[in-house]
């Protein structure tokens, strides 16, 4: 099957972007089919680098087409704010290799205002810590039934009907908590004024997707977050508002599980989190300061420093059964040189006794359950320039042998450096065989 999903295995920021915009030269089709701008990733484009949160990186790749799918939650301003910032860098008909589901959710600025607002009011324990890009509350109209589609964009005076009813549901809790919701008028003005553009770009996904699968296209559904932020897979309720994981793949492109053929999950070689929530391997000491600065764990929506642990075998083996990883892309190899010994989280203590897999329900309140973990010797040598596993400092290959193992699933490739270069291909699910990146 000519199809690869590529979803985070742990709680976002796994270094996708690096390893989607990989694969993405081998496909003709990318789908992103949940979240919305809370993502972020980096485009290098010459000397300079734009971080978008919505477009698919293959955007910039003339052969290929992208898609946003009805899983996905847009902001109108911020897609057409990005398509302006890369026209303005040179690049054209953007919009012809863009195509938007008419399913897809619309972000309005009262899910923004919304999000600001309880975020900044709730107690300290209840906050969530979230990208404040409206998400949470997008993806509740959608199931309360009264969401606005980029669909109803093609006939904007029912949309003005549409958009009245949900922000009058909305305007109690925006009184209570101190806020002014806009005027349906001023709300409306603006999507006349996106509509335009927007509708031209507007398609039925879930047909161009499974059309592209049927003709033997090769297409690569690429996740955003991670499986522990997934609304039903996560740290729940310390987690983002979409399927996230492999699941999402399937009803947010629009498409059939039996499509799909190869699902890749991203690990880095420690773990990393963004805002609130458990987090049982997390470190408050040197080795986590290492982490953040040798491996820049800084968010790339929000700035905010990312917290930083060892990894965590029994959440890669929860994440490899919730999602079926047929295989492991492991980044940030590089960033562990330096240290004198490595600490992997290989099961859980738990009142019930020792569990291999992530005990999900039972890690808030901190301190319930206890990580064990087993100590593996550390290198010095820089890994960069490796390009083949055999070349691998022994301790570095033991390492990545011991995820291997212990995970469940092969290793089809490692990251040992940001660049695309800096990459040990092991198997590319796209031609069936290591290629060089
Ligand atoms: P929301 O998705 O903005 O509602 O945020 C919910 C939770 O998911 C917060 O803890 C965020 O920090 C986290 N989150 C959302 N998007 C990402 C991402 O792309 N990478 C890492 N964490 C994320």
């Amino acid at each position: 099957m000519s199809s690869v999903v590529i979803v985070g295995a742990q709680w976002g920021d796994e270094g996708k972007g690096k390893i989607v915009d990989i694969y993405m030269e081998f496909a003709d089709v990318v789908v992103r089919y949940a979240g919305g701008p809370n993502a972020g990733h980096t485009l290098v484009v010459g000397d300079e680098k734009i971080v978008v949160r919505l477009l698919p990186s293959g955007i910039l790749r003339r052969g290929t087409h992208c898609i946003l799918g009805q899983g996905m939650v847009i902001d109108t301003e911020v897609l057409l704010g990005e398509i302006d910032e890369l026209h303005r860098r040179g690049h054209e008909n953007l919009e012809q290799r863009l195509t938007l589901s008419d399913r897809a959710h619309l972000i309005l600025p009262y899910h923004v205002l919304i999000d600001t607002l309880r975020e900044g009011s709730a107690p300290a324990d209840k906050a969530l810590g979230t990208t404040k890009k409206g998400i949470g509350p997008a993806y509740e109209d959608k199931v309360k039934r009264v969401g606005v589609r980029c669909g109803d964009l093609r006939d904007l005076k029912a949309m003005a009907a549409r958009v009245a009813y949900a922000m009058q549901a909305w305007a109690p809790t925006v009184h209570a908590l101190g806020g002014e919701l806009p005027t349906v008028e001023a709300v409306m003005s603006k999507l006349e004024a996106h509509a335009a553009r927007i509708v031209p770009m507007l398609g039925h996904t879930s047909e161009l997707v499974d059309d592209a699968i049927k003709a033997g296209k090769r297409v690569l559904l690429e996740g955003a977050q991670g499986t522990l932020l997934d609304i039903d897979h996560g740290t729940y309720p310390f987690v983002t508002s979409s399927s996230a994981g492999a699941g999402g793949a399937s009803s947010g492109a629009g498409i059939g599980p039996n499509r799909i053929g190869t699902v890749i999950g991203i690990t880095k070689a420690y773990t990393t989190r963004v805002g609130s929530g458990p987090f049982p391997t997390e470190l408050d000491d040197s080795d986590g300061k290492h982490l953040r600065e040798v491996g820049a764990e800084f968010g790339s929506v929000t700035g905010r420093p990312r917290r930083t642990g060892w990894l965590d075998l029994p959440g890669l083996r929860y994440a490899s059964r919730v999602n079926g990883i047929d295989g492991l892309a492991v980044t940030k190899l590089d960033v562990l040189t330096g240290m004198d010994r490595i600490r992997v989280c290989i099961a859980y203590d738990t009142p019930e006794g020792r569990v291999s897999s992530l005990p999900i329900d039972d890690l808030d309140p901190p301190g319930k359950v206890t990580p064990v973990y087993v100590e593996m010797p550390g290198w010095k040598e820089r890994l960069e320039g490796v390009r083949v596993l055999d070349d691998l400092p022994a301790n570095a290959r033991a390492y990545v042998r011991f995820i291997e193992e212990q995970a469940g699933a092969p290793v089809y490739l490692v990251s040992v450096g940001p660049r695309r270069s800096e990459t040990i291909m092991l198997h590319n699910p796209f031609v069936g065989r290591a290629a060089a990146p």
